[in-house]
Formats: structure tokens, sequence, C-alpha cells
């Protein structure tokens, strides 16, 4: 179980990052009060433009950055002081995580399951497994520079889950993947739901928010401006899709941008 309430994240801005604003503004507030919950055994989505503040909900809600105002709690660990326990729980995969390309996926999945204490069996089952599934295992040996942009997402997918850890955190999963990488992640997430996991997922990707999350927040300039299952949204909109309801909500938001 994730609850997250009135989450604020307010960054001060560097001199550089301020000269390319144009402006003399010193702060820039990311994410501005925003609390929800997802429950066990549900896919919960966060969907919104770009600079709506989507990432920074996520690595606030992973404790890789310390929110201003606001509480995180994952499974009863609190997110300020019980980090290490709240890290434990979960995966948390972006796209500004970089693999080390040296390495090959096997070197590098046995790597971070060590750094998860587990016992060296228990990883070569789970990352068999995962190998498997993924489509990994032709390429266990292969330098990671050498691999396709999905074979990279799939491994840093692996990667995240070697653990199998209760609360799964990604943002964007599957953003530059093809139709049918895209869909073995999908699928994959729904059986983790079926094994009763908590998943949290950003994408910017429709349909694929439509097929897969049970709920969903539509954030705008770090604002939640809807939140519901796909019909709730749709009767909230008064429309029978999420492109449009979308769009509905950005319109009345003023068309805001906040990259
Ligand atoms: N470290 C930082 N310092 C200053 N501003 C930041 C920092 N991180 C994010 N921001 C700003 O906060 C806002 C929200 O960024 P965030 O990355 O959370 O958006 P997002 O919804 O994930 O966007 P995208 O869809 O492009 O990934 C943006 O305006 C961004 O420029
Ligand atoms: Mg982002």
């Amino acid at each position: 179980m994730i609850q997250i309430s009135n989450l604020k994240k307010t960054f001060n801005l560097s001199k550089k990052q301020m000269l390319a604003n144009e402006d003399k503004v010193k702060f820039k507030t990311a994410v501005n009060n925003i609390s929800f919950k997802v429950n066990d055994n549900e896919i919960f989505g966060l969907i919104g433009p770009n600079g709506a503040g989507k990432t920074t909900t996520l690595r606030c809600l992973a404790t890789l950055i310390e929110p201003t105002e606001g509480s995180i709690n994952v499974n009863g660990f609190e997110g300020h002081s019980q980090g290490e326990s709240v890290r434990r729980e979960l995966a948390f995969l972006t796209n500004e995580l970089k693999l080390d390309t040296h390495f090959t996926p096997e070197y590098t999945t046995k790597f971070f399951g060590r750094l998860h204490d587990m016992p060296e069996r228990l990883i070569d089952e789970r990352m068999n497994h995962l190998f498997d599934y993924f489509g990994v295992t032709p390429f266990r040996h292969t330098k990671i520079s050498d691999l396709s942009t999905g074979m990279k997402q799939k491994l840093s997918i692996v990667v995240s889950l070697i653990h199998n850890p209760n609360v799964i955190i990604f943002d964007e999963p599957t953003t530059g993947l093809d139709i049918i990488t895209a869909r073995a992640v999908t699928d994959y997430l729904k059986l983790l739901k079926n094994e009763g996991k908590t998943i949290i997922i950003s994408t910017h990707m429709m349909h694929v928010a439509e097929k897969l999350c049970d709920r969903i927040a539509i954030i705008m300039d770090g604002d939640i401006k809807a939140m519901g299952t796909l019909d709730e949204i749709y009767a909230l909109t008064g429309q029978d899709n999420l492109d449009d309801s979308f769009f509905q909500l950005y319109n009345n938001s003023g068309g805001v941008s906040n990259v």
C-alpha cells in the first residue's frame, strides 16, 4: 500500500537554470500538495504532460529526493524516518538510471541481487525466471553496450525486480519500446498485480493507461486535476475516452505548460 499525503516539492534553481528560464524566479514548485493512495492488487497510473511533476512524485515516493512538505508511507514505513525500509519494499524504474554498459546482463543482475543481500541460489532462480520471461537469456553474456534499446529497457526491468519487491514504481516503463516488447512489460505488470503487488506507473501513452490501470490520476502543473477509474474520469469530463478527457482537463486548466 502506498499513501502520499499533501506532497509538495520545490526545487531551488541554479543560476544556470534561472538563466534558462529567462526570469529571476529562484524556485520551481514541481509538485504542489497532492495526495493519493494506491492499494495492494492495484495498478495506478500517473498521466500528465511534460513537466507535470510525474517523475518528481515518483522520485519522492522512492525516497530518492526529500519532499518539501507532506508525507510518504509505503506498507507502513514512513518515507522520511524509515527510508531504508521503504527502499527495501520497492522496485524503482526510471529512464534517468543508466546501466553500466561495460558489463553483461548476468553480471549486472547478480550485482544488484547481492546488493539486496539475496542468497546466490535465489538470485539465480529469479534471474533465470526474469531473463526467460523478458527474452534476455540469449543475451545474458553480451556486453550491455551491444544490446538494443528495448533489450536494455527489459534488462533494467529485470534488475529492478530481482528482489521480488512488493511495490513497483515504474516511470514510463514502455517509452521507447516496440508494441511487442511493450506488451510483454504490461502483461508482466498485470501478473504482478494478480500476485497482490502495489503498482504505480507514469505514462504518456493513453492506450497503455486505458488497458492497464485500475485507477488514474491526471496531473498538470504539479496538481491532480482528476483521479479515479476510467469510468469516473469519463463521467467527470463528459468524454468517452482518455485522450479526450485529457484534452478537456488540459483546456480547462488554460493549457498550462510546465516544462
Ligand atoms: N532537480 C530539479 N531542479 C529544478 N527543477 C526541476 C528539477 N527536477 C524537475 N524539475 C522541474 O520540475 C517540473 C516537473 O518535472 P518532472 O520531471 O517531475 O515532470 P514529468 O511530469 O516527469 O515530465 P516528463 O513527462 O517530461 O517526464 C519541471 O518543470 C522540471 O523542469
Ligand atoms: Mg518524467
